[in-house]
């Protein structure tokens, strides 16, 4: 099954991109589900429609749906709910019901993201796409695994340990935290395998991929750069860019001039972060993407003649290594010769100029305090030695 996830700075036509795609791939015969995993239900919205937590058939092959969060818990996680609830009752809190854990930070995406897995194992459709929530959310989600697995290795068999020790004596006295049985730390181990789950799903580059939506705009364009700087690192394929909203050429009231302008350096911007990612774009519509009409009028703005479910791009525009005591950033240019490389670095962001090529990226905030130590073109790439000022 082919995944796409589109993330994107709020309000930059996520949700209406995702669904355009969608009805685009539809039309063209593919069985195709598109999901958000935001609770604000906002595709309802794009197609004007109601929809509700169970795949809905909006049009041909086009399936839509809207996740009901505190169903999902009580049905998945009743045993990890139970022990939660019963530790805010040990601290005189009522238990906490369903729809507060649902509250917490983060748990909608999460769920929309076990959804992920659970529609790959049922493979019912030929493609899922996932209108996920603003970047920031998004990431901190994809990087969870990653966390979880320390947390798995290093602690759960620690506390198991414990409390089986514990446990006889400890629940007996009143002033201690009851301790969870056996089967919440079953279901924990159960919870991370379905997370390491969908990383894996969407970490393979052969069906799957994100895609950053954004404006011609400085704030959505820096918080899309960073973006892809932690998917790179994360191992998430970015297979397209969608720049969404742009004035059309027909627009030549000088009233607009300024921001036409604008919105071309900031394309430039965009090149030099991002290719050779393709860049897909989009017009400003003359009114809001409400309904099937409106949105395939969006998907042939942004494909024209290329295939919406395709794999766009396979590889990276950068990845950042280890090497030694610092660190590498190689640049995956189609550089043919050793040319003069010119260097800058200002805090977080780091520019280079090859002859012709330019390329800026932000780093890591982990990495935004070493400067950028020379480079070298070897095999066609440019690599970019960072390493301590000191050093
Ligand atoms: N190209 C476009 N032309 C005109 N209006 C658009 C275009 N793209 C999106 N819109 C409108 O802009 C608004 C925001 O779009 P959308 O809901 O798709 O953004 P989003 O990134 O999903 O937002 P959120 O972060 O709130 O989920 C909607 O009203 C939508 O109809
Ligand atoms: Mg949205």
């Amino acid at each position: 099954m082919r995944t796409i996830l589109y993330t994107g700075k709020g309000g930059v036509g996520k949700t209406s991109v995702a669904a355009a795609t969608a009805l685009k791939a539809a039309r063209a015969g593919k069985k195709v589900l598109v999901m958000s995993t935001d609770p604000a239900h906002s595709l309802s919205d794009a197609f004007d429609a109601p929809i509700g937590p169970d795949p809905k058939e909006m049009a041909g092959g086009l399936w839509a749906q809207e996740m009901d969060h505190t169903a999902m818990i009580e049905d998945n996680w009743a045993e990890i709910q139970s022990y939660v609830s019963t530790v805010f009752e040990w601290q005189g809190a009522n238990t906490l019901a369903a729809e507060e854990l649902a509250m917490l930070p983060g748990m909608d995406e999460l769920f929309g993201l076990l959804m992920v897995r659970r529609h790959h194992q049922g493979g019912e459709y030929d493609a899922l796409i996932v209108d996920a929530a603003p970047t920031g959310e998004t990431l901190k989600l994809l990087s969870l695994p990653d966390q979880m697995n320390w947390y798995v290795e290093k602690i759960l068999p620690i506390q198991r340990r414990a409390a089986k020790l514990v446990r006889p004596f400890a629940n007996r006295a009143k002033s201690l935290p009851p301790f969870p049985e056996d089967s919440v730390f079953a279901a924990g181990q159960r919870f991370y395998e379905a997370i390491a789950g969908v990383e894996e799903v969407l970490t393979d580059r052969q069906h799957a991929s994100v895609r950053l939506v954004m404006n011609a705009e400085k704030m959505v364009i820096a918080e899309a750069r960073r973006a892809y700087t932690y998917l790179n690192l994360y191992d998430y394929g970015v297979d397209a860019v969608v720049v969404n909203r742009l004035l059309p050429d027909t627009v030549t009231d000088p009233y607009f001039a300024r921001w036409r302008e604008a919105q071309e350096r900031h394309m430039k911007t965009i090149a030099e972060s991002f290719d050779p990612i393709p860049i897909l774009t989009a017009r400003l519509f003359d009114r809001e993407m409400f309904g099937l009409e409106a949105l395939a009028g969006l998907a042939e703005d942004v494909f024209e003649e290329t295939e919406p479910l395709e794999v766009l791009f396979r590889g990276a525009a950068h990845d950042i290594r280890k090497n030694g005591e610092g660190y590498e950033v190689v640049f995956n240019l189609p550089l043919a010769d050793k040319r003069e490389v010119d260097l800058s670095k200002r805090g977080a962001e780091l520019f280079v100029r090859v002859g012709t090529y330019r390329r800026n990226i932000l780093l890591p905030d982990s990495l935004a305090r070493l400067s950028a130590a020379g480079a070298s073109i070897e095999e066609g790439r440019l690599k970019v030695r960072l390493a301590d000022a000191g050093v």
